[in-house]
C-alpha cells in the first residue's frame, strides 16, 4: 500500500479527514501551498509536500509513492490547472480519488465540481465523489462576522430549507473510503444530516443555545449581493454563494438522504449538537 495524500489540510474539511486518519495509523502526505508554515501550524503532527494546484511543477513530488488521495477543490482554481492534477495522478498510479463535490452538483452546471467530477470520471481513476449538502460550519465560518456582530444570520434564502452536514461527519465518511477503497469505488455519496432546516429554524436553535436572541434578516438576493460586495467580498464568489442560497430558496436543497447513516451505522450530528459543540465561537468580542 502507498501513502495518502491529503489536500486541504490548512482548510476546514481537510484538516478533519488528516485527523481523522491519524487515528487509523495510515501513512499519510498532506499537500500544503506553504510547508514551513503548515510545519509550524502542525506542529510534527504530520508530514508535508509542497503542493499548488497552480504550479504543475509541484505535482510530481507531491504524488511520490501516493496511491490515494483525499482532493479538495479550492474555489477560483483555473480549472486547466486542477484537471491537470487529477491526470497527472493518473499517471502516478494513483488507484482512488475521494473528492470532496457538493448536493445536487449535477443540476448545477454553473458550479465547478460539476464540470470536475465529469473530467475525474474521464480520468479513469476510480473515485467516491463526497457530495455534500450545506456545511453547518458555514455558521462559523463565512456566516460568522454577521452572527457576531449583529446577532443575525444574513443569507438569502427565504423559508427555504437546506439539508446541513456537519464537516467532522464529511471527514468521517472520506477517511472510510479511503481506508477501504475497493468497497467505495465508483460512488456517489450525498451527505446530508436527517432533518432539513430553515434559517429560521436555525436561528431558534442559536438563539436556545447561545442564550441571547438570534435572528434571521432573509435579505433578498439584490440586498445580498449589494451588502457583501459592500463588505469586500469579490462579485466571482458573491454570484457564486448567491447563485447556491437562491437554489435553496426555491426549494430545491432540502432533499435528506440516508447514505451517511447507511455507511456509518449512525445517525449524522444535528445542528444543535453542533451549535453546542462550537458555542464558544459566537460569543460577543468584547473591544
Ligand atoms: N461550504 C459549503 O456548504 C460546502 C458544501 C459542499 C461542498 N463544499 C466545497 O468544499 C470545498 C471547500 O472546503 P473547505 O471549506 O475545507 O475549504 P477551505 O477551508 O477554504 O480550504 C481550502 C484549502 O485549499 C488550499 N488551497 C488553496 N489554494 C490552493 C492551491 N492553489 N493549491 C493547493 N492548495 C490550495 C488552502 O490552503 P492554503 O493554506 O495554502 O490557503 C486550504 O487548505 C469547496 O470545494 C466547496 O465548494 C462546500
Amino acid at each position: 500500500m502507498g501513502k495518502i495524500l491529503v489536500t486541504g489540510i490548512t482548510g476546514n474539511v481537510g484538516r478533519e479527514v488528516a485527523e481523522s486518519l491519524k487515528k487509523d495509523n495510515v501513512q499519510m502526505v498532506c499537500g500544503v501551498r506553504n510547508v514551513e508554515k503548515a510545519q509550524k501550524q502542525f506542529q510534527g503532527e504530520y508530514e508535508f509536500v509542497t503542493l499548488d494546484f497552480v504550479n504543475r511543477e509541484t505535482f510530481d513530488q507531491a504524488l511520490e509513492g501516493v496511491d490515494r488521495v483525499f482532493l479538495n477543490y479550492p474555489p477560483e482554481t483555473p480549472f486547466n490547472d486542477f484537471h491537470a492534477f487529477i491526470y497527472k495522478s493518473k499517471e502516478k498510479g494513483v488507484r482512488h480519488l475521494t473528492y470532496l463535490s457538493v448536493k445536487d452538483v449535477q443540476f448545477l452546471p454553473f458550479v465547478p465540481h460539476h464540470k470536475n467530477e465529469k473530467v475525474i470520471v474521464q480520468s479513469g481513476i476510480p473515485f467516491t465523489f463526497l457530495r455534500a449538502g450545506y456545511f453547518t460550519q458555514n455558521l462559523n465560518m463565512f456566516l460568522l462576522d454577521e452572527l457576531v456582530k449583529h446577532d443575525r444570520i444574513y443569507v438569502p434564502c427565504g423559508k427555504g430549507k437546506t439539508s446541513f452536514i456537519d464537516l467532522r461527519d464529511i471527514a468521517e465518511v472520506a477517511a472510510m473510503t479511503l481506508l477501504n477503497p475497493n468497497k467505495n469505488q465508483n460512488k456517489k455519496y450525498v451527505l446530508t444530516g436527517n432533518k432539513a432546516l430553515d434559517f429560521y429554524e436555525v436561528a431558534d436553535i442559536m438563539t436556545r443555545v447561545l442564550g441571547r436572541k438570534i435572528f434571521y434578516s432573509n435579505p433578498s438576493l439584490k440586498e445580498f449581493k449589494t451588502y457583501m460586495m459592500q463588505k469586500g467580498y469579490e462579485a466571482k464568489y458573491v454570484n457564486l454563494v448567491g447563485g447556491l442560497h437562491t437554489f435553496t430558496k426555491l426549494g430545491m436543497a432540502k432533499g435528506i438522504k440516508p447514505d451517511f447513516t447507511q455507511i456509518t451505522g449512525r445517525i449524522p450530528r444535528t445542528v444543535e449538537a453542533y451549535v453546542h459543540d462550537y458555542k464558544a465561537v459566537w460569543d460577543k468580542v468584547v473591544f
